[in-house]
């Protein structure tokens, strides 16, 4: 390559050294490299401006999640009017997350926000970073992002060009907020953030293992429950995939359904899929040596509503690998019919000291199915189970009577809706708990059983509350725990209020002959006008 651009004039050295310099990227051969459909896009619609030199410039100079890099591709359509078609767009991001895209363990602390989890607690290292980084939007999206501290303060520029007010609104003008974010905030970045690492080098130069097969799978959905079931992966092109998956809840319900998945950067599985009537999205990661995967699956359209994700890779290699043990909670002095989800597994179980096997009432492979008796005087708090003789990460409860409750989360959002904007729900779950060793409850040291039933309903949260009727307009809880807001508005019986509220969120839960109380706090509040895929 490089002997032939020698001979080559100046216009077309241009030109060919662009290729030369994303192929380098690439660190493929020049036959293959070329019918990349990502690095087309990039000679064909990136290039005219990102040309200098010969070189590229800006786009080889960072490394992104997956949606790090769409973010930025669809802001060039936005802010610099360049047109992809959706294929072009799917192309060049799935290019530059392979090629550079964060390792395992760089993604790993922020899979909360990649995942959208709701009423997720954003983690900024310091108050610093926090004021500086995290007020706009979340600090997750800049902790998932590395470059050099040239290429941080030249987001700095691009931030204050674009958002002069971000010096005058607040946590801005009580500083030197362009200079702390010109001086100092890019060297800080780039020591926390710094574009070359060990963690990427050597992920950037392993292979990976595909993901198509057979997966053993478990989650749970807040408000339904438990579930275990199947996956199955057919590879249809490099890093794509055909899905199918079979859910069985814990309630008795079976969820059929199929769908696509794309992996990107090795290990960053994106799919969609059609579960029962639902269309849903799923943001997993396959762990380092592809055994097994973990993330979240949601309501396409409806990101808080969703289920954890967990699967094993079914294959002969599979020893042993457990997935969920269900139920969760065994209580004291009851027989209760267990079910192990897994890979690979003998039927030889051991749930601790005082459960005793009474009955096997299915043993294969994938799952163990037995009663169990749990012994009158078994000692409370959780055990480890192990499978064929050996430990693994999951573990049972044992219990006389739950000591406490909490609602989950403690403090949830909902957002009014309607039109163009659907209202956004809160979805609740009640989880039981033992006091721990201090004996009291809502302490640290308490144990957490897991969720239970529960009656859900509603209570002003405070007498402004009371007074403003929120809880007749905001909205009202399903029996499951899922709150579904009011209408945007506007409500001319509610002056300036329209259907926002501040609702206490109460959970009742029977244990035996008690019942049990918990609270939490829901704000109904206005809509999100940018619902980004890193918020
Ligand atoms: C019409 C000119 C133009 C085109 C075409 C263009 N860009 Fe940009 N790009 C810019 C400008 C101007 C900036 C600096 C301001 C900014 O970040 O938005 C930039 C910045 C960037 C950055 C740095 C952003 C950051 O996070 O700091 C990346 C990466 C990038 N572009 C990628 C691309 C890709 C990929 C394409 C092709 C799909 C592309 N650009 C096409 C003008 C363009
Ligand atoms: C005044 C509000 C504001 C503050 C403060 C702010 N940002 Fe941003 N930032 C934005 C907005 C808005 C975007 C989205 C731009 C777009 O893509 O349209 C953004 C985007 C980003 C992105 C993604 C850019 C890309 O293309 O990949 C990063 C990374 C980022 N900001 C880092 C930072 C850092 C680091 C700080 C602290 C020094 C910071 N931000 C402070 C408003 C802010």
């Amino acid at each position: 390559m490089k002997a032939e651009t020698k001979k080559h004039t100046r216009r077309s050295l241009r030109i060919a050294g662009a290729v030369a310099l994303v192929l380098g990227m690439a660190g493929t051969t020049p036959a293959v490299a070329a019918q990349d459909p990502g690095r087309e896009v990039i000679d064909k619609k990136c290039a005219s401006c990102h040309l200098e030199g010969g070189k590229l410039t800006r786009i080889p100079e960072m490394r992104k999640s997956p949606e790090g890099w769409d973010m930025t591709v669809v802001r060039m359509g936005i802010w610099h009017k360049v047109e992809l078609t959706p294929d072009e767009r799917r192309a060049v991001v799935k290019y530059l997350a392979d090629r550079q895209g964060l390792a395992p363990s760089e993604s790993a602390s922020f899979r909360f926000l990649t995942e959208r989890r709701p009423n997720m607690q954003d983690a900024p290292p310091d108050d610093e970073m926090a004021q500086m980084c995290g007020r706009c939007h979340s600090y997750g999206r800049v902790a998932l992002q590395r470059r050099d501290e040239d290429e941080w303060r030249k987001l700095m520029h691009t931030h204050l060009g674009q958002f002069p007010s971000a010096e005058y609104s607040a946590l801005g003008r009580d500083r030197n907020w362009w200079e702390i974010a010109r001086d100092k905030m890019p060297g800080r970045l780039a020591e926390m953030y710094p574009k070359n690492t060990d963690a990427w080098r050597d992920w950037s130069r392993a292979k990976h293992r595909p993901a198509d097969g057979r997966w053993v799978v478990a989650g749970e959905r807040p408000g339904w429950g438990a579930y275990t079931g199947t996956m199955t992966a057919r590879a249809k092109g490099k890093d794509q995939y055909e899905v199918r998956y079979e859910l069985h809840f814990g309630a008795g319900n079976t969820v059929r359904g199929q769908g696509e998945a794309v992996i990107y950067t090795g290990y960053e599985w994106r799919g969609s899929a059609k579960l029962g009537n639902e269309d849903t999205r799923s943001i997993f990661a396959l762990n380092e040596d592809g055994s097994r995967i973990s993330g979240r699956w949601f309501l396409k359209g409806a990101d808080e509503i969703g289920a954890s994700f967990e699967a094993v890779r079914a294959d002969k290699a599979a020893k042993n690998a457990l997935v969920a043990v269900t139920p969760h909670m065994l209580r004291a002095g009851e027989t209760a019919t267990v079910t192990v989800a897994g890979a690979g597994l003998d039927a030889k179980l051991d749930l601790g000291p005082g459960v005793e096997v009474v009955e096997w009432l299915g043993k294969s492979a994938e799952q163990l199915k037995l009663r169990v008796k749990v012994a009158a005087d078994a000692a409370p708090g959780l055990r480890k189970v192990a499978v064929g003789g050996r430990e693994s990460d999951k573990s049972v409860a044992v219990y006389r009577h739950i000591d406490s409750v909490r609602v989950e989360p403690a403090f949830g959002i909902a957002r009014v809706g309607g039109g163009t904007n659907p209202p956004m729900t809160a979805q609740f779950d009640a989880v039981a708990f033992l006091n721990g060793a201090d004996g009291k409850p809502g302490t640290d040291d308490d144990l957490r059983l897991g969720s239970v039933p529960a009656k859900w309903s509603t209570e002003p949260f405070d007498e402004r509350a009371k007074h403003d009727e929120d809880l007749k307009f905001a909205g009202h809880m399903e029996p499951h725990g899922q709150f579904l807001p009011s209408f945007a508005g506007p409500n001319p019986n509610r002056r300036g209020l329209n259907n926002v509220g501040n609702l206490s969120v109460v959970a009742t839960v029977a244990d035996g002959e008690r019942s049990l109380n918990a609270k939490g706090q829901l704000v109904v509040t206005v809509q999100r006008w940018n619902p980004t895929p890193l918020r």
